[in-house]
């Protein structure tokens, strides 16, 4: 499976913060906002990933990122030169995607949870079509919404609607089948200028092929489209990492966890940036542990 993240954004709603960078290259707590999304990706166990950035700030993602041999996985980059909407990525990113099943995530979601990787292993197992995830919100009109009827099974979707039918965002978290290049050719640009996700995952809801899961009380799921939802993220990855001296979204750590890359050439590459930051500090500790766990096995 491909996977590809969104981060074409201009934004404008970040100004000035997000001038002169990308908003989604701006630090949510410790580490960059696009670490999260590539992490999420990871977790699904996807190592081949397409960046779509805007024009300006191409450079600075590979700056970052490279080619993200250091993470085990395979990076590559393209320009959305007009902001078209989020279904645009598929039409961008169809020589990429190349007739595999995809996932697209935002560059601006953040997605934690005990067990996610095993959730999205289960909920990926022999589904055909589109999966998306549901997601309860106390202001559903800032989302695309899903409405279900009693039996659980999605009916109605609907884009920012003034009058949510259901209190459950959709988030910005797609898989798809290989069909979706060709459903997103035949979307219309919506009243906003924009080929609309809500309207692709349309196609497949009518088709009786999208599937909503929930995630529920045990995942957390941010938006960071906003100064404050910038800044309760920052909090809630602080607090978390505060009490648990654990890292979420450590990018090398799930490299070295799912055996992506081994810790001796992860230890080798990072070499720059010991003692440099807490960050690193971290990594460094990961590595010692991983070559502990691995020499273990091994006797
Ligand atoms: O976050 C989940 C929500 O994301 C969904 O519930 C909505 O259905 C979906 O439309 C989207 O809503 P947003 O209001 O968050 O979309 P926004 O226009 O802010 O775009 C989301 C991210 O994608 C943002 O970081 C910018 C980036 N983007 C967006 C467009 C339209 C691009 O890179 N290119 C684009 O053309």
């Amino acid at each position: 499976m491909k996977g590809i993240v969104l981060a074409a954004g201009a934004g404008t709603r970040l100004y000035p913060a997000s001038q002169p960078i990308s908003k989604i290259l701006l630090p949510i707590y410790d580490k960059p906002m696009i670490y999260y999304a590539i992490s999420t990706l990871m977790l699904a166990g996807i190592k081949d990933i397409l960046i779509i950035t805007n024009e300006a700030d191409n450079d600075n993602f590979q700056k970052l990122l490279g080619d993200g041999s250091q993470y085990g996985i395979n990076l590559q980059y393209k320009i959305q030169y007009v902001q078209r909407g989020i279904a645009d990525a598929f039409l961008i990113s169809e020589d990429f995607i190349n007739g595999e099943d995809v996932a697209l995530i935002l560059g601006d979601n953040i997605f934690h949870g005990f067990g996610f990787s095993t959730f999205l292993k289960n909920v990926l197992t022999d589904r055909k079509g589109a999966t998306v995830f549901g997601y309860r919100v106390k202001d559903p009109e800032r989302f695309g919404v899903v409405e279900f009827d009693e039996s659980g099974k999605a009916i109605s979707l609907e884009e920012k609607p003034a009058k949510p039918k259901s209190n459950f965002a959709v988030t910005g978290l797609y898989f798809y089948d290989k069909n979706v290049c060709d459903y997103a050719k035949t979307l219309k640009l919506s009243a906003r200028g924009e080929l609309e996700i809500t309207d692709l995952n349309r196609v497949y809801l009518e088709k009786g092929l999208l599937n909503v899961e929930i995630l529920g009380r045990g995942f957390t799921w941010l938006d960071t489209g906003t100064q404050d939802s910038m800044l309760e993220a920052a909090n809630f990855v602080r607090a978390i990492e505060a009490n648990k001296g654990e890292q979420i979204s450590c990018l090398e750590e799930i490299a070295l966890y799912k055996d992506f890359i081994a810790p001796e050439e992860l230890e080798k590459r990072l070499q720059r940036f010991k003692g440099k930051s807490a960050y690193y500090d971290y990594v460094f500790e990961i590595i010692e542990m991983k070559k502990k766990i691995l020499k273990h096995s091994h006797k």
